[in-house]
């Protein structure tokens, strides 16, 4: 049996619908059902429910043998998996956002720069890369008020739609990277289950 870590969240919905596709159907749940390890009908796989940081850690410790997580939280961890598949759903783009008119361009080396971000790694990176000093605060989510609220001057973070940033009177400044839901597996799973991650990475490709 094939154990998977599966963000809960944003991608959830459509992770199981895409596993449903393959042939991978869990069993009904109740509505109010907390339970976070759940095995499909068949007893070919066992999923675990984790939130989507912790995906990679499941996986590169080998409590999971695969996982299904955002590119998102791949940059921004860097761990050590395989990461042999783009799903090609939950698709989104990791920006730099903030009030429209902000001169943050012009000012940046005169002052650091404050970014507020769930993303502190891929924001030191993408800053340090242009040379432009920045003092991270870190948040863990509602990121989009720290500019609002004279916190930061603008955010690192994710966009799908892009109604959050309106919503709030803010705008993408800069595009840093496109995101979309991957799967990954264990190194030494990827050898040892060969034959049963390569069948598990064939049933869950996008269609051609
Ligand atoms: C994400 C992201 C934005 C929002 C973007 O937050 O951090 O806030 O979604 O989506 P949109 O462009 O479609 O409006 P999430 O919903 O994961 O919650 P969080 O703010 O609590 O992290």
């Amino acid at each position: 049996m094939l154990t998977l870590a599966l963000a809960k969240g944003r991608l959830q919905e459509t992770t199981l619908a895409r596993l449903e596709q393959a042939g991978i159907v869990l069993p009904p749940e109740q509505p109010d059902s907390r339970r976070l390890v759940l095995n499909d009908v068949r007893g070919e796989y066992r999923f675990l429910l984790v939130k989507p940081g912790d995906v990679p850690i499941y996986v590169e410790h080998g409590i999971a043998q695969a996982g299904v997580c955002g590119r998102d939280v791949l940059l921004e961890q860097e761990p050590d998996v395989y990461e042999p598949l783009d799903l090609g759903f939950g698709c989104c783009r990791l920006v730099v956002a903030g009030f429209s008119d902000m001169p943050w361009r012009e000012a940046n080396h005169l002052s650091k720069l404050r970014v507020a971000t769930k993303y502190p790694r891929i924001t030191q990176r993408h800053f340090q890369a242009r040379a432009t000093p920045v003092e991270i605060i870190p948040l863990s989510g509602s990121v989009e008020l720290a500019p609002v609220l004279g916190l930061a001057d603008c955010i690192v973070d994710i966009v799908e739609t892009g109604r959050t940033l309106a919503e709030n009177g803010l705008a993408v400044l800069e595009d840093i990277a496109p995101v979309s839901a991957r799967c990954i597996v264990n190194r030494a799973a990827f050898h040892l289950a060969r034959h049963q991650v390569t069948r598990l990475l064939e049933q869950l490709a996008p269609p051609a």
